[in-house]
């Protein structure tokens, strides 16, 4: 089937159409920039901008940089606190007219890379990580996701791993790889000793580069960069839709 996925995230709002059952892009994907401020009206005029430039009046699937149960924000790390509590998925239903699925952005893209990336048919435990402005996390047992389990929020360093293992965090704090590795290791000890993955995926735009940091990390888990990368946030969020 094909579904427009779209991925909300704190610097760009980045969608294309989907072929669901290849889980690969339609089309090119187009990236417009997030709103400053993130507001909901201002992020709504975003993607009522992807929706024309689609000329889409179907299903569109959804990724949001925080908790969303039932379809209601109930978290805002990165995002304007003006989302909290709001019924997500009915607004953007409402205000564009198509039928909107939203989820979280990490467990999102974790469905794409389970399904259709190095994740596909992994037993067990699966942990996916994205590493970017945020730090979030998607649990699949089986295959089958854990929902809004937020690894990136657990404390740590008198604060919570996100603002020490993000990309956000180590371009701010002009972390070294190495220096930042050792935080992203802590970080991958911590959910091992937590929940014993039989695997862990990095993903989020800093995983492209995992040549030249994946060497420093310390860490007796079975870690890898995920494929899929940019593409995974969209992908997940088209299978949402599809689902639902
Ligand atoms: C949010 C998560 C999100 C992650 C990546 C975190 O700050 O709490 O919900 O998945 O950022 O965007």
């Amino acid at each position: 089937m094909e579904i427009i996925g779209i991925d909300i995230g704190a610097t760009g709002i980045k969608a294309a159409i989907v072929d669901t059952e290849k889980g690969e892009f339609l089309t090119e994907r187009k990236k417009l920039d997030t709103p400053i401020g993130g507001k909901p009206k201002d992020i709504l005029k975003v993607i009522k901008r992807l929706v024309d430039h689609f000329e889409w009046k179907g299903k569109i699937g959804c990724g949001f940089p925080g908790i969303i149960k039932d379809g209601v924000v109930k978290s805002t790390a990165n995002i304007s606190k003006t989302w909290m509590n709001m019924p997500v998925s009915e607004y953007f239903s409402k205000e564009t007219g198509c039928s909107f699925s939203v989820a979280n952005d990490a467990d999102l893209a974790g469905l794409a890379a389970v399904s259709f990336g190095k994740g596909k048919g992994v037993m067990g435990t699966l942990i996916f990580i994205t590493i970017g402005t945020g730090l979030g996390s998607g649990i699949f047992l089986d295959g089958k996701l854990v929902p809004n389990t937020e690894m990136g929020h657990l404390y740590y360093k008198k604060s919570v791993f996100e603002h020490y293992a993000s990309n956000s965090a180590r371009k701010k704090k002009e972390m070294s790889w190495a220096v930042w590795a050792k935080e992203l290791s802590a970080f991958l000890n911590h959910l091992d000793l937590l929940f014993s993955p039989n695997m862990i995926l990095l993903g989020g735009g800093v995983s492209k580069k995992f040549d030249e940091w994946g060497k420093y990390l310390d860490t007796s888990v079975n870690v890898s960069a995920a494929d899929l990368q940019n593409d995974a946030g969209i992908i997940g969020a088209a299978m949402l839709a599809l689902k639902s």
